[in-house]
Formats: structure tokens, sequence, C-alpha cells
């Protein structure tokens, strides 16, 4: 059967460090969306590890799949598993249907941002969006073509035609011949990985044990999140039966990540964003610089009406709690339980991004306490740690399932439920 690991805030919650801690007991570590925008660290014996687009299960040496929803640029690919083949044996998968990022999506992806100006998105320009939007057009490449000489030309000669009037809209020349030079000699390389990953999940689906992986996190989704303010898949655990070919029902347990506090990289509304001493202090002792773009990321309390909103529509079945040490040494902790806006109080995430931009969260305060880093037993986190995390399960109606004290490996603590 299968578990999902999801992220449900704006992403970088630390699902690369609870995929890693469950993939100890998983056959299959799956990505489903998102591509190379991902950023996830493992720590292990000292040693930072990220993985961008290979499944954080990469140490554990379990067999990795990337799923038919995410969009591979292979030369990312090539680079990681080179990266992982020095650690473990590569043992991967990746869908003949998965779409490839381009050059030109690179390059358009940050002219889209530029021409956005003061209202552009803070992508990661990855070319994330672009190949997205052309997967959608139909316009897209597949790994399965890439892997195919005859078959990437023939795209490339119909995407080309179609797409040459764009280029030149954006100021654009691409030299047809050399990109399909440069790709073919990928699909070279990657092409003992390229395979039916859909028929294989769903062979092994009943005697063995599938994880799924999020990237980026539920606000960030495409659909749910803070539009336009989003990536351009379904990080929602919705997404893993498109992004994957799996059924729903055979996803037994969906794990929601987390963090203690809220991090947003890029624009858009960010309610209970501290701009001042404690956003500071988050960003230092959390380290909150982006792993993919080393951008800073913003910093604030938890938000408990997005955490909610997010618990409620991916079905989560409990919560692992990341970074509680970072909140140690403060006097107080605050929690957003609800909005205030034209005079009205509510605890709805709303549609308008208008309307998040100007909420006032309303704060449930607690006080501070010190000493949660690198604990491994929940009896030895201080009472008051343990009445914020009794809080926030509460609230949410949700078991907390670990709780993440450091960034290595051991520093975590499950909690058995009863
Ligand atoms: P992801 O994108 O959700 O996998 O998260 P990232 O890897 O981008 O960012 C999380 C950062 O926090 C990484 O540098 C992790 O090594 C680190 N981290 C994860 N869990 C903890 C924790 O419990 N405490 C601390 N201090 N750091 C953590
Ligand atoms: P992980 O998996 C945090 C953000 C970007 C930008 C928006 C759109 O490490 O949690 P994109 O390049 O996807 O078109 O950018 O989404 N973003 C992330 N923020 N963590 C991520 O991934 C992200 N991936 C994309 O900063 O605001
Ligand atoms: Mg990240």
């Amino acid at each position: 059967m299968a578990k999902a690991i999801v992220g449900l805030q704006w992403g970088d919650e630390g699902k690369g460090k609870i995929t890693d801690f469950f993939a100890s007991g998983a056959d299959v570590v799956v990505r489903y969306q998102g591509g190379n925008n991902a950023g996830h660290t493992v720590v292990v014996e000292g040693k930072k590890f990220k993985f961008h687009l290979l499944p954080s299960g990469g140490l554990r040496g379990k067999k990795l799949v990337i799923g038919n929803g995410v969009v591979v640029n292979p030369s990312v690919l090539i680079e990681e598993i080179e990266m992982l083949s020095g650690y473990k044996t590569v043992d991967l998968m990746v869908s003949d249907r998965a779409n490839v990022i381009m050059p030109y999506h690179i390059v358009m992806d940050g002219i889209d941002e530029e021409r956005l100006g003061k209202k552009k998105i803070g992508t990661t320009k990855r070319g994330i969006g672009p190949c997205y939007a052309d997967k959608i057009a139909r316009l897209g490449i597949r790994m399965g073509e890439l892997v195919d000489e005859k078959l990437l030309k023939e795209r490339l000669e119909v995407i080309f035609s179609m797409k040459e009037k764009i280029f030149a809209a954006y100021g654009l020349r691409f030299d047809m011949e050399k990109i399909f030079e440069e790709y073919a000699s990928y699909g070279e390389k990657l092409r003992q990985y390229v395979d039916d990953t859909i028929y294989y999940l769903n062979s092994i689906i009943d005697e063995k044990e599938i994880l799924f992986e999020g990237a980026q996190g539920f606000l960030l989704d495409v659909e749910y999140g803070t539009y336009p303010y989003v990536t351009s898949s379904n990080p929602v655990a919705g997404g893993i039966s498109t992004g994957a070919g799996v059924s729903l029902r055979k996803v037994e347990h969906v794990v929601g990540v987390l963090k203690a506090y809220t991090t947003r990289v890029g624009a858009g509304p960010m309610p209970t964003e501290e701009k001042g001493r404690i956003g500071e202090h988050l960003a230092e002792k959390g380290g909150e610089y982006g792993t993919t773009t080393g951008r800073k990321r913003r910093c604030g309390w938890l938000d408990l009406v997005a955490a909610k909103y997010a618990t409620i529509v991916n079905g989560i079945d409990a919560v692992a709690i990341t970074k509680l040490d970072v909140l140690d040494g403060l006097d107080k902790v605050k929690v957003c339980t609800g909005y205030e806006y034209d005079g009205k109080t509510f605890d709805r995430f709303p549609f308008s991004i208008r309307i998040l931009q100007d909420v006032k969260p309303i704060y449930e305060e607690f006080d501070g306490w010190d000493g949660v880093k690198g604990k491994k037993r929940y009896e030895d986190l201080p009472i008051k740690a343990r009445k914020y995390l009794d809080f926030i399960s509460d609230w949410l109606n949700v078991p907390i399932e670990i709780i993440s004290t450091g960034a290595s490996r051991e520093d975590t603590i499950t909690i058995q439920a009863d």
C-alpha cells in the first residue's frame, strides 16, 4: 500500500527530512509533481544532501520513481544521478510520460518574471510554469520521446512550427538542430531509466510499500494556493492520482509536514509574516535560505487558519511538526487562529489574495521555552513546548506523529498513535 508526505504550507517544511525518515520502511519512493524547483534537504552524519529531482529516499538505497506528473530537466537529472551514485547504487525509473523542461522554458520563465515587474511571482526560474503550460497546450515533449531520436525530432519540428512566432514575440530565436543534438545526448544517457512507471507502481502496490513525496506545498498548489502566486502543479495529495497513475484508495496514510512557524520564498500574501526582530530570529536560527535559489525566506508565526485548510483538503491523517527547535529561546510564541478584515473576524482561508494581503492575524500567545534542540524523546521536551504542540493538534483535529528537533536524521521523535 502507500503513504504520502505532503507540505502543508508554502514549501520548505522539511519534506526531505521526513521523507528520508519514512523511506526506511518503504520499498519505493516516488515524486509525483513539480520539478527541480524543489530543494529537499537530508542531513546524514553531518553531511547535507540536496535533492531537486530524485526522491529523497535515495540515501536509504530504495527504488526511486519519477512519476508522469513531474517535469524533468534532463541535465539536472543526470547530475543528480551522478551525485547519488557516489554514495548508493541508483535504482531509478522515470516515467515515459513525464514532460521535459526545454531551454526555451527556462528563458521564457525569466522573461515573464521581468515583464511582470513589480507583480512578479518570484519563481525559481527553472522553466516550471512554461513547461506545464506547454504540456496542457499539447506542445510538450515527453521522456519517452526524449529517448527516441526519431520521435524527438518529429516533436521538435511540430513544436517549432507552432512556437516560432511565440519565440519571436519574446524576441527569441532558438536553433532547433542544436537543441536536438543536446537533448538527444541527454536521452541517450537517460534511456536506461525511462519506462512505464504507471503499470510498474500498480503491479507492486498491493505487496510493497510505496512512499509518495510531495514537492512545494499546499499553499503553492495551482488550484488551492494563493493564485497567481503559486507554482504550476498540484502538490496536494490528490495530485498523486494524476501525477503517478495510482488510485487514491491505495494511499492509506497521508502525513502533512508542518513547520512550527511559517516561511515563504517569492512574492504573494503571507498573513503572519514578521518583518522585524522575530522574523530575523526565525530566519537566522532556522537557516531560512532557499535550498534551490539561495534566496532569503520570509518568516513569521504559524498560521493555523492556513494549516486547517490544508489539513482538510489533503485529507491529512497525521502531521509531522518540523523545526520546533528554531522556536527555542523566544519569550513568547504566537500562533494565528483567525483573521480580522473589514471589522469582521473569520477562520476560513479566503479566495482573495487582496483580502489575504490585508487581514490582521488573530493570535493565541504561548510562553516561550528552551531546550527542544536535539531532543529524541517526547518526555524530554519542555512542558511549555508540549502545550504548544497539543494546541496545534487539537486545533487541527489531527494527531502529531513526528516531531523534528534538528536537521539530522537522529533528531526525530515519533509518537505512536493510541
Ligand atoms: P523541503 O523542501 O520541505 O524538503 O525543506 P528544505 O530542505 O528546503 O528546507 C528545510 C531546511 O530545514 C533544511 O535545511 C533542513 O536540513 C532543515 N531542517 C529540517 N528539519 C529541521 C528541524 O527540525 N530543525 C532544524 N533546525 N532544521 C531542520
Ligand atoms: P520545495 O519542494 C518553496 C515557489 C517559488 C515561487 C513559486 C513559483 O523545496 O518545498 P516556480 O519556479 O515553481 O514556478 O515558482 O513557487 N516555490 C517554492 N517555494 N519551496 C519549493 O519547493 C518551491 N518551489 C517553488 O519561490 O514563489
Ligand atoms: Mg525546499
